[in-house]
């Protein structure tokens, strides 16, 4: 594709020809279309998500595709569709933050499978991360995969240069057997995407000496490895035995205005994690928030 043959066109005649190449499934040359829109529109929702949904193969695009010409028939619709989620009469802020849309794009490719137009749940971990700067303690991830997260928020914020330590914990093999909740038994390493390892995740953050990768199955690592003091803990570990074990080690070491991101709560397979962790915060007179991305976010009250 040239921008010859693509000069003189209209953005609604970039959008048709984009649509039906994504409907035809070549990503590549709709990519081209929409990126070409872009330009005519930078800050256009539905832009940005088409084009998103280029990025990688993914049985959900046709569906979402057809979900957002149907919301466009709203006046002024301003739709953008990632996974799980459809906005329409909203502005996402992302959208007009360059470094947030580049970063997100880059970072793709180190994402579990599945993963698409992840920009509202990028966001959330992005506020958490800038609000929880200045709270004692230090970063937890708990549940890598290849680091993605991380990755994106570490080059967001250039964590290497903060008074933080970032804790990365994962056993690099899944989900433990023991540990996996009913209905869940097909998430095995393989079901997170490409084959994945500690080494591949050290060396990925390897130029933040501030970011520490280790190996080991959650909550007993923390016996070997835990920080005294936290300011945010990102918890993804797709199993709700796992995550409310951390919590009963990691909650007494979270300062108050510290923040817990729940990346699985909200989704129609996470219910067990869910019931799970509205019950502990439950018993402690204590409550989530749930988000329309499928997270939870959790800020502890001051002693
Ligand atoms: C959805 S992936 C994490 C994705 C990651 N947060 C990201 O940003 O891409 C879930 C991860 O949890 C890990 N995991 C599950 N149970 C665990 C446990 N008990 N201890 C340590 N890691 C565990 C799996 O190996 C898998 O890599």
């Amino acid at each position: 594709m040239t921008n010859i043959t693509l000069q003189g066109l209209t953005p609604a005649q970039l959008m048709t020809l984009g649509d039906a190449a994504l409907k035809a499934g070549d990503l590549a040359i709709a990519r081209g279309f929409y990126k070409n829109l872009m330009r005519i529109a930078p800050y256009a929702p539905h832009v940005h998500a088409r084009y998103g949904l280029t990025l990688r193969p993914h049985n959900r695009v046709l569906p979402m595709l057809e979900a957002m010409k149907a919301l466009e028939a709203i006046p002024n619709a301003s739709v953008y569709i990632g996974e799980g989620i459809a906005t329409w009469l909203k502005n996402p802020a992302f959208v007009a933050d360059a470094k947030f849309m580049a970063l997100a794009e880059e970072d793709l490719a180190i994402a579990p499978a599945g993963v698409v137009n992840w920009h509202w749940n990028l966001q959330t971990m992005l506020w958490a991360a800038q609000q929880a700067k200045h709270v004692p303690g230090d970063y937890v991830e708990l549940g890598v995969y290849k680091g993605h997260t991380t990755q994106f928020l570490s080059r967001y914020l250039d964590f290497a240069a903060w008074d933080k330590r970032w804790w990365l914990y994962d056993t690099f093999e899944g989900i433990p057997q023991d540990q996996l909740d009913r209905g869940r038994e097909h998430l095995t390493a393989a079901a997170y995407g490409e084959a994945f390892t500690f080494e591949e995740v050290r060396d990925r953050f390897a130029s933040s000496p501030n970011i520490t990768v280790i190996k080991g199955r959650v909550p007993e690592v923390f016996k070997e490895t835990c920080p005294d003091q936290i300011s945010l803990i990102h918890i993804d570990l797709n199993n709700s035995s796992a995550e409310v074990a951390a919590l009963d080690v990691l909650y007494d070491r979270l300062s108050p205005g510290g923040i817990i991101v729940f990346d699985d709560f909200g989704w129609a397979t996470s219910s067990a994690q869910a019931k799970a962790e509205t019950d502990w915060f439950q018993r402690r007179d204590l409550a989530l928030f749930p988000l329309p991305t499928g997270q939870a976010v959790f800020v502890k009250p001051a002693d």
